[in-house]
């Protein structure tokens, strides 16, 4: 049986601050976000765009895309770790403002940046196992990254969600759940207390974290396929808290067989999954699925028939190194979603609107807030302790 992704959708938000802007206000020179961490702009969410509305957004694009009407879904996961509460899940709103039908599984799933691969994976094993009859699952990763104003994190913050449908015989990547290489480890290296709005970081340590977790999953993947090197892959797409360490990953996985010259193969294997990650900064869950994009909406190559590595990273951790088929057409499907006018569309933020937003949103889950999302899925404000957001279908 063929099994993978079928279709996908992106949600960035309306409104981005440029890392040279916060760099000038910051007193760092430039070239160090620019270059030193390969980023130069970062969603910031507008306070009536929050972790549902990135996601139902992203979702209502991939059913577009799959042409996959609401009640074909039987499986509705988001990943997330910016969850809007702790008992109900963002997918039960998402399922509201979509239309998803009531013989539907749905739940949210939390491991760090993790949490999406994890639902992804479970999907795939889903539709394996025959329980979906048919059925297609949606899969969602969604996050607004946050880790506060002048913090050494402040840089690789960022907003964003991708939806995946997954299905039997996919449009645009086939994977192979059963030979997955895993990592997983008890470290404190990234993590968000229930009190805090904002994540706490060690960060040097973390990315050591990244690293050994890479290591550890490639050494499982190789196990698993005997046999295999990065050279196998027309392209790798990594997990991108910021694009300097996914150049750090690549050195990694080619310095674990002992490539003389790691870095050689960056351009030609990696590049092209950053392009959309440099614009949107780190989208936690969607992070590895906003690199697979970028790398099918911008490779200059043909990759039909290619295989790719991809790489979940989720601090705390758990980590997966697997990889996919690139299906013929797949990359015409995703040029066609139009993504690059998406990022174009949105506003640039003075520093002072952007501090703005960051402050508002400590309160922005008590206070009704205003509107003005123009797509239709917008967060309206607390109720009687009750999110309400409206949608096109309200
Ligand atoms: N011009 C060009 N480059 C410059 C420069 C300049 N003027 N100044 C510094 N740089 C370079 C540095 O050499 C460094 O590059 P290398 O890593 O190749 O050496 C890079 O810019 C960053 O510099 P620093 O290490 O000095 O930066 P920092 O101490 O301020 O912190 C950070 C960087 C640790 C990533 C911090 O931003 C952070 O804590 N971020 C959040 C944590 C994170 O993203 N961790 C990633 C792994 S964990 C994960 O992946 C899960 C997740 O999503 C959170």
């Amino acid at each position: 049986m063929h099994v993978g992704i079928d279709a996908l959708g992106v949600a960035v938000p309306s409104s981005y601050i440029d890392l040279e802007v916060l760099a000038k206000a910051r007193g760092v020179d430039p070239q160090k976000y620019l270059n030193g961490l390969g980023t130069s702009r970062m969603g910031v969410a507008p306070l009536d765009e929050d972790t549902v509305t990135l996601a139902a957004r992203a979702a209502s694009m991939a059913l577009k895309s799959a042409q996959v009407a609401p009640d074909e879904i039987g499986l509705l996961v988001v990943g997330t770790e910016t969850a809007v509460d702790h008992s109900k899940p963002v997918s039960s709103f998402v399922q509201g403002l979509l239309g998803i039908g009531t013989r539907c599984r749905v739940f949210e799933t939390k491991h760090a940046c993790y949490g999406g691969t994890a639902a992804l994976m479970m999907a795939l094993d889903w539709i394996r196992a025959g329980s979906a009859r048919g059925r297609k699952a949606l899969i969602v990763c969604s996050d607004i990254a946050r880790y506060g104003l002048g913090t050494a994190g402040e840089p690789t913050q960022g907003a964003g969600a991708v939806a995946l449908v997954v299905s039997e015989n996919p449009r645009l990547l086939e994977l192979d759940p059963s030979r997955t290489g895993q990592y997983a480890s008890d470290v404190h290296d990234f993590w968000r207390p229930l009190y805090s709005k904002d994540a706490f970081v060690d960060g040097h340590y973390s990315v050591q974290c990244y690293l050994d977790a890479i290591a550890g999953a490639y050494r499982h993947f190789k196990e698993l396929e005997p046999g295999v090197t990065a050279n196998d892959f027309a392209a790798l797409a990594y997990h991108v808290p910021y694009g300097k360490m996914a150049k750090k990953a690549h050195r990694q996985l080619r310095e674990l067989e002992q490539d003389p010259a790691p870095d050689a193969s960056f351009e030609a294997q990696v590049a092209a999954s950053l392009v959309l990650p440099a614009q949107v900064g780190n989208i936690y869950t969607g992070s590895l699925y906003l690199a697979l994009t970028s790398l099918l909406a911008t490779s200059a190559r043909v990759l039909d028939g290619q295989r790719v590595g991809l790489f979940s990273y989720g601090s705390g951790s758990c980590a997966e190194f697997f990889a996919g088929t690139v299906v013929p057409g797949a990359q015409a499907r995703v040029q066609a979603l139009g993504l690059g006018a998406l990022l174009d569309a949105r506003r640039a933020l003075s520093i002072d609107e952007y501090e703005a937003v960051m402050r508002a949103r400590e309160a922005a889950d008590v206070k009704p807030v205003e509107a003005n999302a123009a797509d239709g899925f917008r967060f309206l404000g607390v109720e009687s302790h009750k999110r309400t957001y409206v949608g096109p279908r309200a």
